[in-house]
């Protein structure tokens, strides 16, 4: 495909009096941080974050999220009180300094944050609420950001005025279609008579709620129409609903997928619903959703089924997407694999923002402290997976001579794997983008070398890094030999085949809840035994749901509750944690996935010849992708 990406930096004027020009069409869409303090004020870590962003190259900063209601969740900005525009001016000003326009979300979450919901309010109460974010708007100008985004989507308050499973009202503000848009277009006319013509509005809707009995595109056109014809400048198109943190239950949690897209949703996965929008308005629309590569962009441009793209956690991943795709640095891109680590595993345990693959997202002001090395020094490095070659590329930049040593043929250690089970191709993005970095800095790489202690002596590096990742644990019961047993790893990877129809997988983990879905997709019959309470534990929550629910399709047995006793000749032997009662689990192949631990690798006599050691990633604690390129991020700057 020919590098054209000219159309993704032409400037848009939005607005209606007093046009504001956006340099480009990148936007960076609304995402919460909870780097907030406990008040809901901005903080440096805040601002240090958004700045980074602006300094990338996107044309429009969205901000995360501002609460209009005093009883707004932990470390999230508010602005229902004129206290917060003091610190909201400095992060907005921030960002433009810095050459992005900062546009404010406004929200109220109703029932998704404990408050009343349309259901609860009298009519007073929406009259009141109508008028509090046309103050919360002037807000957001007083504090001179660019202008205001109504948030219209993900199930909060005006989504469910707008939806009838959560708006079951029969006067004005609820009934028909039209009815339940009434509410929305009276929050986008109090925004726009207390901003004024000239500061610029943005609507943030659902394109489809992806709810059964929710609304779909057909609704949401009008909605688009009205927010238009009510004075919304831009129509950002997004989907979705959040769970519902309250007694109504929407009984499909699967809508939340489309609001924050896992990797098992393609890219761009929304942008149907933008080009059905942008049929039926004059304003320009945004899209979002798995947008993370400039061919896609550019092609959603060009074919006119957008004006702008949001960029959203592809900004978290590589805040310099912009500027790289300008300079054709497409290869320098750390594309964000949509794993969710940021949504699913921080912001909704209401932690600080971090990335699986960019170890610094959050905790800019680290990089501030990044130094060059003072004395440059031979650094070998065992194992070439992310945490390995993360740590090679920072010492590497810094001065260091690092090399990194890797017992397979090829880099990448568990990124590997983790990309073989179904539906998880886009972590290889990440395998990619390193392998490419390692090669283009000209860091040593050696394949095929067990490192031995005698070797490490040998070479005597004034460093040695251990990022050699585990190995897999071996259950500590009776395995009867005429049991064919196999690692999982070992099937993921094609290195051992299974035999017989009836598979038995040993653990419940993630590893073992995607190993059980690739062999099910092979038309065995799988069961999966694990000790716990749950089937896949350990992973995120929707990217849970949806493996759980692919299981279920593919009919795989998930027994949970069981303790594993015996592997004979002709099955597995586990004891319910329930009743206490055994049972024979039939297998012509069983397969071991109970996690792993550490690889063993004998230091004392290498520390004793003055090398340093740090053990980094799954040599030092078994975690996953998060951990491992963490802890290459911190050796890596560190050493
Ligand atoms: C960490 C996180 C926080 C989010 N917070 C908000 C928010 O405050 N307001 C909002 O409208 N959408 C929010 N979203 C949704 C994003 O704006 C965006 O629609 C979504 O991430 C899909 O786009 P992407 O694939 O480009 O990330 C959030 C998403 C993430 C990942
Ligand atoms: S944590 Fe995962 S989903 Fe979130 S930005 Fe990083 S790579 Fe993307």
């Amino acid at each position: 495909m020919e590098n054209d990406f000219s159309i993704l930096f032409q400037p848009l004027d939005i607005g209606k009096v007093k046009k504001l020009k956006l340099k480009n069409r990148f936007v960076m869409p609304a995402m919460v941080t909870c780097t907030a303090n406990s008040m809901g004020e901005a903080t440096q870590r805040m601002v240090d974050y958004y700045v980074e962003r602006a300094k990338g190259g996107v044309g429009t900063i969205i901000v995360e999220a501002m609460d209009i209601d005093d009883k707004m969740l932990f470390n999230r900005l508010g602005i229902f009180h004129d206290r917060f525009i003091n610190e909201l001016n400095y992060l907005a000003t921030s960002i433009k300094e810095n050459g992005a326009r900062a546009i404010g979300q406004i929200n109220e979450t109703g029932i998704r944050g404990h408050l009343p919901g349309p259901d609860d309010l009298s009519t007073k109460d929406i009259e009141k609420l109508i008028e509090v974010y046309g103050v919360a708007a002037e807000r957001v100008k007083r504090a001179e950001f660019d202008g205001v985004e109504i948030h219209g989507a993900h199930g909060y308050l005006i989504s469910q005025f707008l939806s009838s499973l959560t708006n079951h009202r029969t006067d004005q503000y609820g009934g028909d279609r039209e009815q339940r848009t009434r509410f929305a277009q009276e929050v986008v006319q109090s925004v726009r008579k207390a901003v004024g013509d000239d500061f610029p509005v943005i609507f943030r809707m659902n394109g489809d709620d992806y709810l059964k009995g929710g609304n779909t595109i057909n609704d949401s056109k009008i909605t688009a129409q009205k927010a238009e014809e009510a004075g919304a400048d831009v129509i950002h198109v997004s989907a979705g609903v959040g769970i519902v943190a309250h007694d109504i239950s929407l009984g499909d949690n699967k809508s939340y997928f489309h609001m924050v897209q896992p990797m098992y949703l393609p890219r761009g996965c929304l942008v149907h619903l933008a080009a059905d929008i942008k049929k039926v308005v004059k304003v320009p629309v945004i899209t979002v959703g798995r947008i993370n590569d400039p061919y896609l962009a550019t092609d959603i441009l060009t074919q006119g089924k957008a004006d702008l793209i949001s960029l959203g956690r592809q900004l978290i991943a590589d805040p310099y997407f912009p500027q790289k795709v300008a300079e054709g640095r497409i290869d320098d891109i750390r594309q964000c694999i949509a794993c969710n680590h940021c949504h699913g595993k921080r912001i909704r345990a209401i932690k600080h923002l971090h990335c699986a693959i960019n170890p610094w997202a959050g905790r800019e002001a680290e990089l501030r402290s990044i130094k060059p090395a003072e004395v440059s020094k031979e650094i070998m490095i065992v194992g070439g997976g992310p945490a390995g070659m993360e740590a090679a590329r920072w010492l590497k930049l810094r001065g260091h001579r690092p090399a990194l040593y890797e017992k397979n043929d090829r880099l990448g250690g568990q990124l590997l794997l983790a990309c073989l089970p179904p539906h998880k191709e886009e972590i290889n993005t990440f395998r990619h983008f390193l392998v490419r970095q390692v090669g283009k800095m000209g860091i040593e790489v050696n394949l095929m070398m067990e490192v031995t202690p005698e070797f490490v002596l040998k070479k005597k590096p004034d460093v040695l890094i251990m990022a050699t990742g585990g190995k897999q644990i071996t259950p500590n019961i009776p395995i009867g030999k005429k049991m064919k047993c196999v690692f999982a790893w070992d099937v993921i990877s094609g290195k051992e085949e299974m035999t017989g129809q009836k598979i038995v997988v040993l653990g419940g983990g993630f590893v073992a809840s995607e190993i059980a879905e690739f062999i099910a997709e092979k038309g065995k019959d799988v069961a999966i035994l694990e000790m716990r309470d749950l089937i896949a534990f350990d992973m995120e929550p929707n990217f849970r749901q949806m493996l759980i629910d692919r299981l279920e399709t593919l009919k795989v047995k998930m027994i949970p509750k069981t303790l594993i006793q015996e592997v004979t000749a002709n099955g597995v032997k586990g004891k319910s944690l329930e009743d206490g009662s055994t049972k024979e689990f039939p297998a012509d192949t069983v397969v071991i996935a109970l996690g792993s631990e550490p690889m063993k690798f004998p230091v004392e006599e290498i520390e004793k010849a003055g090398i340093k050691v740090h053990f980094i990633g799954d040599g030092k604690e078994v975690h996953g992708i998060p951990e491992a390129t963490r802890d290459g991020f911190v050796a890596g700057t560190s050493i």
